[in-house]
């Protein structure tokens, strides 16, 4: 028995005595060798920021492997004899870079780099296996990677460099759309990148290639509460197997990883049987084939790939329906390291594979090892009786699975399986199903069948009384018939069954059976009943478009501009290079100081209730656990904070008021020790009398309101004229939170600095709030305590008030115990502690002509704020300002109550409330639209303000460039085109539909609390002549710090080279605004200018004095001169107040507005749900861009988030107010395949404003609410499919247009066979906020 573990990363040997076999590989790279390139962004392996790659040598094959994972599920323990490579092990900007690296930096594919690395080590496992890829090579390799910043385009066109599809990016089949000439439409240039070399690849370490040493020893590694083990042979696995029976075999970790961490299971034997050859044959047989239990997915789909090109197709069905499932089966890094084996054995009722396999009736070889040490193999067959309950199957402890027998189909047996999930890729299942149908040969009689559903019971299910009806029967219409009634009675489902969405899971049972009978039929050809045309599309899936399309256009600089003044240029993101070689520093990546302790939180389990015990006695006799803390370490002026209200507790103070809630924390020597000490502080609750209010309809039913509300907005005389209308109509609509998703989660550290002051490290978008704050909590003056941010791994608002559920503690203990604390919030915890975007209702009457003209509305919106006030104020109060979007309603009456719930408070979220608002508006056009009988974009027209117009808050719209972005995007999208085809479309087709929807944008710039309009800046100059600039705005992706270089290089008329931001820190810049409200250029760019403008007025006279000398020579002599060559900047925008009809009814309330349109085109399966954007237009005004690719990526990015936000992500929370998605696991934002397969953003051109920097106007929340584009698409075509059933008039939607909604909105004899549990008569698995 060995207990070294050998294994090498980046080329160089790690050895390590007696490892802890609860250590994950990403452990591991971070803490003990400091490679901190690998990022944690969930550590359930769904959203790839902790990719690496693994290399092994299959010796059997002899051929070396390289595989993508997720170092975040990796045990560190299964690397004995691999080889890792990390980002660091590739290229770095100190020596050279990897092409991977370079394009993704130079394509702008890296924003925020969070996720950066991962995007590079996917792309370069990748070109390890296929030097030349294809599109759909880089479609699987990234199914298991999320960026939350750039909306992917980027990342995509800057990886198809390495394509075999890519054509220089000029020629005939170039992708880019080319219809605009006159503007640019290069955000890159491909030609100059760097060719990728494979000769120049890191080798695979010749130790482990000469010698299989490492591979035959028989490994034990034991910590206190685990032990791992490697057997060698079968006999050895089995006898562990027989004197442990509750051991896990770990192949790729996949699902024990996930409920060790999750479900903090603690399994004290693992068995790691990747040296047991009998778990990892592959043999091709007679009639099938035979794999291991252990084979990777990622090497039977390679298998089967190969036999399907080679075999009969009739005898591949199988293989097909397997392969086809593998590619929406998680994403390429859990297919490479998990196995079939695992899927079996955990038996989940969603398993993608479990239904195929007991619809093929597929054959397993067991074993286990008798008392006399022999092994015994037994067949089992996967039918109706293998599963026996949840997750167990009548394969027993003792026993091992060996492997799964897939079978040859014969000419007459025909095999579907469909999956529909709430994301297309990488997500599991909601309802999944597979059918094997035989028939009497040469006739379309069913001789014998066998289904098989998942999602539909605790296990998978088959439907043996609806198969048998079925035998001997006609494959035709009328028996599809009767087995949609009989499958519904036979495979019924709880009202309150878990997973919710009960009406759409027996709708899909049903829908997915009628795909499978189209295909079937479609196969059958004139053995069966002809199907009509229109509904042959029904059976088919969406597939990621292999011809993405995109076109960026924008203006270009003048010709006569400087080389070296970069505003206008396409520059790349200051820091792009640092974040794709890992090298830049996010906060927790600062190496661990001497002293330094780990906080864990102690959170509420209870929405509401009384905390009568607090005892942490069992978690401080852990060896290694400081201290505890909770109200009790603070005064109750210390512990009162909040941001607008000091309405909140750093730890709870007696009582809590939401699930999550901060009650106490512990500080130990590290994570691990201090989260499971954390869980083990013993937390007694009573409830309380008060009613639990989760919702935004019983907030309104208990009035449980803020007293805190906007003042109502009124102008004109709305009930006069709602007696002069025409038309008068009353209409609801409803929008669910969003969750920020950033994938770096909130993060502090605090360092004492002698005994009265503190320095914080913090993931923060607002520093002197954080300071400010900090100062509270520990009664220090704010001059004592410093919070510095290098830049955030996306922020997106929720970084700009939540921090405090973080750095506070941290704060905190760090004063009290005089030590460095460190504390990053697991993703579990960052979604369950700090709030989402607020969910709103909005109920309006709307008053308006015969031609569709609005003359009045009255409005009342409701946001539901969570348990404390945060910014709920403001936010209510810009959707207030924002309702009617871009058209102008003389007559209005706007109310807004914010609900006081029993949730974690909601907070900023990009937008702030805009899109919620606009939201509002867009319904209120489409319902005049619809009412009055006229085209909605001539309604647009008709109602849009103009240039002069007044807001129902009487600011007046200077410029107002509404129609020609419109007439811009329909122009730009083909919109007269797109519409007749749409209709052609939806007349030949039944199951699917197109829509199309125009969405125009208005978002008011600035600050709705007027102090908050100002910003700073500090610049120093070094002797060097190189200039350190300051300002008070946060870098979180968006590329604030690279406008503000670009700024001062021209103000200064410098090259951008020699100037650096380090970071945003208290004691550089004092008093800064959080960076948000889109205004950080705005603000902090003219603060810059201000602050140039004196170091000018400086340098001017030796500038004058000395005509031809440099910059550096300049600077030397200004310093000589003993001229000051450091200058603070200061700017508040000028002529805004706040508005009151009163007392400032003229006050100008936004500085200016940012407008865009958008068009999109969508299709919808109407039998699942499912949905696919076919393609985005956008044209946006944003001035004078200052940097068109990162505002055209803003552009992106806000664009893929509000499509997140309106149709996939959806928050789900227990009736308890438990919230349940928390993690990327349940909670889906926008995947690479979900971007449009055509997607065009041009910039208005000829539209300078002055009134920001440089003539530039803000960029980031506007375009997000063209994001809704797509839902109203979806409404379109949702109507299309309700027209064909006779349905007419308006449907309610609710935001997000899920799977679910879109499926049950298309009412059909589907649907209608699902009777709907009445509510009220049962308890649902969830409920909506
Ligand atoms: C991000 C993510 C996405 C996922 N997506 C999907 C998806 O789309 N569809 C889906 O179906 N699943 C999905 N899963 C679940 C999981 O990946 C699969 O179930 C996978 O096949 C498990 O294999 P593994 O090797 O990782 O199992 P492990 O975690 O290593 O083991 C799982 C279980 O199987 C047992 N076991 C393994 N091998 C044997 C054997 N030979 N004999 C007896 N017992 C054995 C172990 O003891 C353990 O209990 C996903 C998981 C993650 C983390
Ligand atoms: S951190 Fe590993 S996949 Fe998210
Ligand atoms: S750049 Fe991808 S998450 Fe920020």
């Amino acid at each position: 028995m060995n207990s070294v573990l050998v294994f090498f990363v980046n080329g160089k040997k790690v050895t390590e005595n007696n490892p802890d076999p609860e250590f994950t590989l990403l452990t591991y790279l971070r803490e003990k060798l400091r490679l901190c390139g690998t990022k944690l962004g969930c550590a359930e392996g769904g959203c790839g920021a902790c990719t690496v790659m693994v290399s092994r040598l299959d010796r059997r094959a002899n051929r070396i492997l390289h595989l993508a994972v997720n170092a975040c599920l990796t045990p560190v323990c299964s690397l004995h004899g691999c080889a890792v490579t990390t980002v660091e092990g590739i290229g770095s900007t100190r020596t050279r870079l990897h092409p991977v690296q370079e394009r993704l930096a130079k394509a702008h594919g890296s924003q925020c780099g969070f996720c950066s690395p991962g995007m590079v080590m996917s792309m370069y496992a990748l070109l390890r296996n296929a030097e030349k890829p294809s599109m759909r090579d880089l479609e699987m390799t990234f199914q298991g990677n999320l960026c939350r910043c750039t909306g992917y385009r980027p990342i995509l066109e800057g990886y198809k460099t390495f394509t075999k599809e890519f054509q220089c990016g000029m020629g005939d089949k170039c992708c880019k759309v080319k219809t605009f000439s006159s503007e640019n439409d290069k955000l890159f240039e491909a030609s100059n990148f760097q060719p990728l070399d494979p000769s120049q690849e890191p080798i695979f370490p010749p130790e482990l290639q000469l010698s299989d040493f490492l591979d035959k020893q028989n490994l034990i590694f034991r910590s206190e509460r685990v032990t791992w083990y490697r057997p060698t042979n079968l006999k050895e696995l089995l006898q562990l197997k027989a004197k442990h029976p509750g051991a896990k075999l770990i192949v790729g970790n996949t699902e024990v990883g996930v409920e060790i961490k999750f479900k903090h299971m603690l399994y004290p034997h693992l068995i790691n049987p990747s040296q047991v050859k009998d778990l990892l044959e592959i043999r091709d047989c007679q009639d099938g084939i035979y794999f291991g239990a252990a084979v990777s997915l990622s090497e039977i789909d390679a298998h089967l790939r190969k036999r399907i090109e080679e075999l009969p197709e009739s005898e591949t069905r199988l293989f097909q329906c397997s392969v086809e499932m593998l590619h929406h089966f998680a994403g390429k890094q859990i297919r490479n390291v998990a196995c079939l084996g695992g899927n079996i054995m955990t038996g989940s009722p969603i398993s993608d594979v479990n239904p195929l396999l007991l619809a093929a009736g597929s054959q397993l070889e067991v074993a286990s090892v008798s008392s006399s040490g022999e092994i015994q193999r037994r067949k089992v067959k996967m039918d109706n009786g293998f599963f026996t309950s949840y997750r167990r199957s009548v394969i027993e402890d003792h026993e091992a699975l060996l492997g799964i027998f897939l079978k040859k189909t014969c000419k007459d047996e025909y095999m579907v399986a469909f999956k529909q999930s709430r994301r297309r890729s990488d997500d599991i299942a909601i309802v999944n199903a597979a059918i094997n149908v035989r028939f009497q040969e040469n006739t379309n009689i069913v001789s014998e069948i066998s289904m098989a559903f998942g999602g539909m019971a605790p296990t998978t299910v088959m439907a043996p009384i609806t198969s048998q009806l079925m035998i001997n029967q006609q494959w035709n219409h009328q028996l599809m018939e009767k087995v949609i009634e009989s499958l519904s009675k036979e495979l019924p489902l709880d009202a309150s069954a878990p997973g919710g969405m009960i009406a759409y899971r027996r709708a899909l049972l049903v829908s997915l059976f009628f795909k499978a009978f189209l295909v079937i039929s479609q196969k059958l050809g004139n053995l069966g009943d002809s199907l009509p045309t229109k509904e042959q599309s029904g059976g088919e899936r969406f597939h990621f478009p292999s011809n993405l399309k995109s076109a960026q256009i924008f203006e270009c600089v003048s010709s006569e501009q400087a080389i070296c003044d970069p505003i206008g240029r396409p520059q790349v993101h200051a820091a792009a290079l640092k974040q794709v070689t890992g090298e830049a520093i996010y906060t927790d990546d600062i190496p661990a100081m001497a002293g330094e302790v780990y906080l864990a939180l102690v959170l509420s389990s209870k929405p509401l209730a009384k905390i009568t015990k607090l005892d942490a006695s069992e978690a401080l006799a852990l060896e290694g656990v400081h201290r505890f803390f909770c109200h009790k370490d603070l005064n109750d002026q210390e512990n009162e904070v909040g941001r607008v209200a000091h309405d909140e507790h750093v730890f709870a103070a007696g009582e809590v008021r939401c699930c999550g809630q901060v009650i106490g924390a512990i500080a130990a020597d590290n994570k691990t020790l201090a989260q499971r000490a954390a869980r083990m502080v013993k937390v007694e609750y009573q409830e309380l009398e008060e009613p639990v209010i989760l919702t935004i309809e019983e907030a309104i039913k208990h009035r449980s309101f803020f007293s805190q509300h906007p003042r109502p907005l009124i102008q004109g005389n709305v009930e006069e004229a709602f007696t002069q209308a025409d038309h008068l109509y009353e209409g609801t609509c409803r929008m669910g939170g969003q969750e920020h998703f950033y994938l770096e989660t909130h993060a502090a550290l605090a360092v004492p600095r002698d005994s009265d002051e503190l320095e914080l490290f913090c993931s923060t978008q607002n520093p002197t709030e954080v300071q400010k704050l900090v100062a509270n909590v520990t009664s220090l003056p704010a001059n004592k305590v410093v919070c510095r941010t290098k830049r955030l791994g996306g922020g997106f608002g929720g970084k700009e008030s939540r921090t405090i559920s973080v750095a506070l503690p941290v704060a905190l203990v760090a004063h009290r115990m005089g030590r460095p604390v460190r504390c990053m919030l697991d993703r579990d915890e960052d979604m369950l502690i700090t709030g989402t975007r607020h969910p709103f209702l909005f109920k309006y009457k709307v008053g308006f002509s015969k031609e569709g003209l609005i003359t009045a509305c009255d409005i009342e919106c409701y946001s539901n704020a969570g348990y404390s006030l945060d910014v709920s104020v403001a936010v209510l109060e810009r959707a207030m300002f924002h309702f009617e979007n871009c058209y102008r309603i003389p007559n209005v009456r706007v109310m807004g109550r914010l609900c006081k719930t029993n949730l974690a408070s909601n907070t900023a979220f990009r937008g702030f409330g805009g899109p919620q608002g606009m939201f509002a508006g867009e319904h209120i056009i489409r319902d005049v639209a619809r009412i009055v009988g006229r085209d909605v974009v001539d309604v647009m027209r008709l109602n849009f303000y103009k240039t002069g117009d007044y807001t129902h808050y009487r600011q007046q719209l200077d410029h107002f460039p509404i129609e020609r972005c419109l007439e811009d995007c329909l122009r730009q999208s083909r919109y007269e085109k797109k519409l007749e085809e749409i209709t052609a479309f939806n007349r030949e087709n039944r199951w699917r539909k197109r829509g199309m929807a125009v969405v125009p944008t208005k978002y008011g710039i600035a600050f709705g609390v007027l102090h908050l309009n100002q910003g700073g800046a500090l610049i120093h100059i070094y002797a060097d002549g190189s200039v350190l600039l300051s300002h008070g705005g946060v870098e979180m992706g968006q590329g604030l710090h690279t406008k503000m270089i670009q700024c001062v290089a021209r103000a200064l008329g410098i090259p951008h080279e020699l100037i650096h931001i380090a970071e945003a820190s208290t004691d550089k810049v004092p008093n800064t605004s959080a960076t948000a409200a889109s205004l950080a250029s705005d603000l902090n760019g003219m603060a810059v200018l201000d602050a140039c403008e004196k170091l000018n007025q400086r340098l001017a006279p030796i500038k004058e004095a000395l005509p031809h000398k440099t910059w550096k020579e300049w600077i030397k002599k200004a310093y000589l001169d003993r001229v000051s060559l450091s200058a603070t900047g200061f700017y508040a925008i000028p002529d805004i107040g706040v508005y009151h009809p009163e007392s400032n009814p003229n006050a100008r309330t936004f500085s200016y507005f940012t407008n865009g349109v958008g068009i999109s085109v969508v299709e919808i399966d109407c039998l699942t749900g499912d949905h696919q954007v076919l393609s985005t237009d956008i044209v946006m005004d944003i001035g004078s861009s200052l940097n068109p690719a990162i505002d055209i990526g803003q552009i992106e990015g806000a664009f893929m988030q509000g499509y997140g936000l309106f149709t996939l992500e959806e928050l789900v929370y227990s009736p308890q107010g438990m919230l349940m998605s928390r993690g990327p696991g349940m909670y889906k934002v926008p995947g690479f395949e979900d971007i449009p397969g055509e997607f065009n953003v041009s910039l208005l051109t000829g539209a300078p404003n002055p009134r920001a920097v440089y003539s530039s106007k803000a960029v980031g929340e506007p375009p997000l609410f063209i994001g809704s584009s797509v839902f109203f698409a979806i409404k379109e075509a949702i109507a299309a499919a309700r027209e064909d059933e006779g349905l007419s008039g308006d449907f309610p939607l609710e935001a997000p247009a899920t799977s679910a909604r879109i499926r049950m909105a298309c009412q059909d004899k589907f649907t209608n066979l699902v009777e709907i549990p009445e509510a009220g008569t049962f308890t649902p698995w969830n409920i909506v906020p």
